[in-house]
């Protein structure tokens, strides 16, 4: 949530630096400014995106030290004045942060009455103040810029820059990412590697509590005590071309027609064809403690906890092992009980969104053990758990989630493959499984091959201000992922709802102005689920039907047929076609696709 970059070394630092806001922009996108330093800070910041950035920087903005910031608004609207870099009274201090300063109102307060004129709504403006006055007091901008973070209570990562000291970038984390690019005589930092990787793929993370100060020579990093601390770089295995859209015409069509190769990668090396198990070495667990664990309980937010629910279906079905999920958001405040046979997991694709990040470090320090299904490798929950399943999905840069979702649900798949054969599963039915796993990244070019109908579908559908998505319990968290994709990409209100409990409440609306989107697997289920679409199309509603076989023409107005994998696999074939529909949705409605309107990529605020 918001993207900060900063550049120190010998090149012009505007041009690197709104490449790299440009790269950063799905993690919010309404408005950006940069700073360089050149005899003085010079300052350009606009409401909007970027590209309008870009236009309003003259062609002379020159100056090889600069930051720059693109915002998803908290405190204060959408303005030119709310705009990251904010800068001291004096014009001494630029500051872009990310984070929320919770004190933010009462530092304001007394810097008011102290005389301070304040020109924006933000929280952040109160950090450049109080680093203006400590920088006076102080031999470095390092002393200057820990001082002025002792009196903050919140979130924070940061970029600082002093027109007195103009070879120099102080960058500070705490629960928000920062991570520091190393150059050949030059230094890079951002919130993210996506605007490292064109530049260099040596990467360092800073900790929570560190400080980092940049020169073009190198960095040194710093404890939150002061002392230097040693920091060993790794390399990034994405480069810039993963983070373009490869001539697909957004981000998000280029990441569904991805899944083929990004389920591949999620599973490659990790199948045993001859014990019809699944290696997992990361998970850092022997035979005996996986053995131990009497529950597992899944959280994540969003996407993720959807596709957890899909998890812990795979995990009561092939481990017999009680699981459930629970939006980690909720988790980490309702003081939960920590049990020792229980085995948390935390997912996320980010590894940033700071709802998870702080129930991890809740259960941490109540002793649970936690493991994480993560896609963004070194990310801050990556490095919090005690081990887990990286998804290499590759970058996930749409603020939808699709690839990471899917990949999500294979490595449940995974987990509870193995666990399944350290308990009960039989060799047959591992047997079953993997060969399943195996097919899935053909079957789903099977079902991107009907793109073009489902684009049909959605033009059809998307005149309709609202749908209602219906499934059973493998169909569900499908329903409920199908709902939010078209929701938050097509602004089409949309809402999932087990089909089981249509008629104790919601049948109430069906009706021909709302369709329904319903998930109809060939399983155990089929019949029940038929019942519930002659239910629907009783009461005049239309249905659009996702499942494997066409059924009797009168339950359906149009279907959707997919390939059929194992069943308890099924679930991850079916949100396919949901994604093609709630892009194909938000394209004929025209909708800004990949940064939909109020949301940011990584939610890295309460
Ligand atoms: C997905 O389409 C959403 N944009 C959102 O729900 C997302 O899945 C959620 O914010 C969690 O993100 P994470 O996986 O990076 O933690």
């Amino acid at each position: 949530m918001c993207g900060i970059v900063a550049y120190v070394g010998s090149k012009d630092a505007a041009p690197i630096l709104l490449e790299g806001l440009q790269r950063l922009e799905y993690r919010g996108y309404d408005s950006a400014g940069v700073v360089v330093s050149n005899k003085g800070l010079k300052l350009r910041k606009v409401k909007g995106r970027v590209a309008d950035l870009a236009k309003a920087v003259p062609a002379r903005f020159k100056g090889t030290l600069g930051i720059g910031h693109t915002r998803w608004a908290t405190h204060g609207v959408p303005s030119d004045e709310n705009a990251h870099p904010h800068l001291s009274s004096d014009e001494r201090i630029a500051v872009v942060h990310n984070g929320i300063i919770e004190n933010a109102d009462e530092l304001r307060a007394r810097l008011v009455a102290e005389g301070v004129v304040f020109v924006s709504e933000t929280d952040t403006e109160v950090l450049a103040h109080l680093i203006a006055r400590t920088v006076t007091e102080t031999d470095t901008l390092e002393e200057a810029v820990r001082k002025a973070l002792k009196s903050i209570v919140g979130t924070y990562g940061i970029a600082v820059v002093d027109s007195e000291r103009p070879k120099e970038i102080v960058v500070a984390r705490n629960g928000s990412p920062i991570v520091l690019g190393l150059g050949e005589k030059e230094m890079f930092a951002a919130s993210d590697v996506a605007a490292l990787v064109r530049y260099t793929r040596q990467v360092v993370h800073l900790e929570d509590g560190e400080l980092a100060v940049l020169t073009a020579d190198g960095f040194h990093t710093f404890a939150s005590g002061g002392r230097e601390t040693a920091k060993e770089p790794l390399t990034v295995d994405w480069d810039a071309g993963h983070y373009d859209t490869g001539g697909y015409e957004h981000y998000l069509l280029k990441e569904i027609s991805e899944q083929p190769e990004s389920i591949a990668r999620t599973l490659r090396g990790r199948l045993d064809e001859r014990f019809h198990i699944a290696h997992l070495g990361g998970l850092n667990m022997d035979a005996r403690e996986t053995r131990s664990f009497r529950r597992v309980k899944i959280i994540g937010c969003g996407s993720a906890y959807y596709s957890g629910q899909i998890g812990a279906q795979l995990i009561e079905e092939l481990a017999r092992i009680p699981a459930d999920a629970e939006p980690a958001s909720e988790f980490r405040y309702r003081n939960p009980v920590v049990d020792p046979d229980t085995l948390y997991v935390a997912i996320s694709q980010s590894g940033e969104t700071y709802d998870t990040l702080a129930a991890v470090q809740e259960l941490k320090r109540k002793g649970g053990r936690v493991i994480g299904i993560v896609n963004a490798v070194g990310s801050a929950i990556a490095r919090e758990v005690d081990g887990g399943i990286y998804l290499h999905a590759g970058p996930e840069v749409s603020v939808a989630s699709t690839k990471a979702f899917t990949s999500t649900a294979i490595a449940f798949a995974l987990l509870a493959l193995h666990f399944g054969r350290v308990h009960d599963l039989s060799p047959a039915d591992g047997r079953r499984i993997v060969e399943g796993l195996r097919e899935l990244p053909t079957q789903i070019e099977k079902i991107l091959e009907q793109g073009d109908r489902i684009a049909e579908l959605a033009k059809k559908y998307a005149v309709h201000p609202s749908m209602m998505f219906v499934g059973r319990v493998r169909g569900y968290p499908v329903a409920r992922e199908g709902a939010q994709k078209l929701k938050e990409i097509s602004y089409i209100h949309a809402e999932a709802y087990p089909a089981s409990e249509l008629k104790h409440g919601p049948l109430a609306l069906i009706g021909p102005e709302l369709p329904t989107v319903a998930i109809v697997p060939d399983d155990e289920l089929l019949d029940k689920n038929l019942t519930t679409l002659g239910e629907i199309r009783a009461r005049g509603g239309q249905v659009l039907m996702v499942g494997h076989r066409e059924p009797d023409a009168k339950l359906a107005d149009d279907v959707i047929v997919i390939p059929k994998n194992e069943i308890e696999l099924d679930p991850i074939l079916l949100t396919i076609p949901l994604q093609l529909l709630a892009y194909h949705a938000a394209v004929a409605l025209e909708r800004d696709v990949d940064k939909p309107r109020n949301l940011a990529k990584s939610v890295t605020v309460e």
